[in-house]
């Protein structure tokens, strides 16, 4: 297998081709004075499989189109079968019509990965699994959550207990509490606006314990600073956050510091000084 990496993966492309013994391609990328994209992959895939690994953090609309040049690059070089390896699946969060009139981002998406020449698609902790179904390819999610857990047993926690920002996350939290042989609860969230969200309070036993968050993903931060004022009243030790992707739009990372969050642990879906898991074990066995 060739492992091509995508200017948004280039330390996880690296290691999972190191993982797997595969030749690395580094595909060169370029922008055109006006802003346009440039995407040449050289190599030699001629009846090879490939695997293209782009995570399609933000700016998520340059980074899903130069996944979709590379699919279209490598497919007319003649490679048997591509796989696009996309750690964190942007647009997966509107994956149905919420409202009349929406557009199904994910469905577009989907179509676009597809025709550009993905045979199968691979994908970390994806929002919710029923939204792979959109996908008219095989596509696949694994979770990262057991690899968080043992990363957070090396962590000196006091009496751990590990809470799912709502009930979206509740089986993640469970996946990671298992590691710890900890307690774990989940809590109940309304979203006001994008960037407000009520946690509804819960008599949780956090008094003087350490208290893990839980999430897919974090964005702009605001279901984990809700959640956590909500801990610290309760009295919460220390608050930590784990999550697959540190999205951290604008100022999210400050923010969550001015709210006392003791550390961020995620995973390399989005390459950040808070990335301290690798998912790359995770996308080799995926990729034998
Ligand atoms: C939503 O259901 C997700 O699981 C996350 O809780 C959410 O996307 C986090 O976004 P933010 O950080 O903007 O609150």
């Amino acid at each position: 297998m060739i492992v091509i990496a995508g200017s948004a993966s280039p330390k996880l492309s690296a290691q999972v081709a190191n993982l797997l013994g595969a030749e690395l391609v580094n595909a060169e990328f370029k922008r055109f004075p006006d802003g346009e994209i440039y995407v040449r992959a050289e190599a030699e895939v001629r009846r090879k499989p490939v695997a293209i690994i782009q995570t399609t953090c933000p700016p998520q609309n340059d980074n899903l189109f130069e996944l979709l040049l590379l699919l279209d690059a490598v497919k007319v070089l003649g490679a048997s079968r591509i796989v696009a390896v996309i750690p964190y699946l942007a647009y997966a969060r509107q994956d149905k019509r919420f409202k009349p009139g929406e557009a199904i981002s994910l469905r577009t998406v989907s179509k676009l990965i597809s025709q550009s020449g993905a045979a199968e698609v691979i994908t970390i902790d994806v929002h919710q699994e029923e939204a792979l179904g959109n996908f008219s390819i095989p596509a696949f999610s694994q979770t990262a959550m057991p690899l968080i857990g043992r990363h957070l047993k090396s962590l000196d926690l006091r009496n751990p207990v590990i809470i799912g920002a709502d009930q979206g996350s509740m089986k993640r939290a469970t996946l990671v509490a298992l590691e710890l042989g900890a307690e774990h609860y989940f809590l109940e969230k309304r979203r006001i606006s994008p960037e407000n969200v009520v946690i509804y309070p819960k008599n949780l036993s956090v008094e003087n314990r350490d208290v893990v968050m839980v999430d897919d993903i974090v964005s702009t931060g605001g279901t984990i600073i809700s959640a956590t004022k909500m801990l610290m009243e309760q009295g919460a030790r220390d608050v930590y956050v784990a999550c697959a992707h540190p999205v951290l739009a604008g100022n999210a990372m400050e923010r969550l510091k001015e709210a006392g969050i003791k550390q961020i642990i995620a995973t390399d879906t989005i390459e950040k000084d808070v990335s301290l898991v690798s998912v790359a074990p995770l996308i080799a066995d995926m990729l034998k």
